[in-house]
């Protein structure tokens, strides 16, 4: 049995990856390839009861370390239950947000040292790592605007411009660091444009 490969999703709010995850994943299926769509933090039962407390409005001020924690124990159920069980069975994987969403937000954003998140890193995946990591990048004025017109804004949206300017620097500077494992696509540019782009991406990875 050929092991899947891993696909990860990574951009500030309003990038527009909730429409690009199941773009890509029918594209994929489309291709032939058995795949599954799913999300972090989330993705089992119980990591989407961590994800309603962790974007909870009404529990503000969690102290950055709490954070951290969380979103590691959402992520170690999810690889135990659904990722690599569907990875060792030859599914594909594609993931809204893993861990580079880690280093971005709660060391970019909330400053927590990333040498500390790759330990944890470490820890609770092992060797597993996203073969190929998306990068929706977009300035976070535009994206943030896009923002605007959902419901009430969760415990992240309700950060300030320059949080999101450090969780975009962090994102890029990953992105820089390690140009085999990412693509960055213009999140700026209009939706066809960019599921041109993502169809071009799926057809390459899958062929
Ligand atoms: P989203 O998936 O709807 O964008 O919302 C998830 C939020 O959780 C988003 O604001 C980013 C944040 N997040 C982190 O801060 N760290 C993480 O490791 C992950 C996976 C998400």
């Amino acid at each position: 049995m050929t092991r899947g490969r891993f696909i990860t999703l990574e951009g500030i709010e309003g990038v527009g990856k909730t429409t690009h995850g199941p773009f890509v994943a029918e594209h994929l299926k489309a291709l032939g390839r058995d795949c599954v769509l799913t999300r972090e933090p989330g993705g089992t039962a119980l990591g989407e009861a961590l994800r309603a407390v962790l974007l909870d409005p009404k529990l503000p001020g969690m102290a950055p370390l709490t954070e951290l924690l969380l979103m590691f124990a959402a992520r170690a159920e999810h690889i135990a239950r659904v990722i690599e069980p569907a990875l060792a069975a030859g599914q594909w994987v594609v993931c809204d947000r893993f861990t580079d969403a880690t280093f971005a937000y709660q060391g970019g954003g909330r400053g927590l040292d990333a040498q500390a998140i790759a330990t944890l890193e470490q820890f609770v995946q092992g060797a597993l790592r996203p073969d190929v990591t998306v990068l929706f990048d977009a300035p976070v004025e535009l994206a943030l605007e896009r923002t605007r017109h959902r419901g009430a804004a969760d415990r992240f949206e309700q950060e300030r411009h320059d949080f999101f300017r450090r969780v975009r620097d962090c994102y890029l500077a990953r992105a820089a660091a390690e140009p085999a494992r990412f693509r960055t696509v213009d999140a700026a540019m209009p939706l066809e444009q960019v599921q041109a782009t993502l169809a071009a991406l799926v057809g390459e990875l899958a062929a």
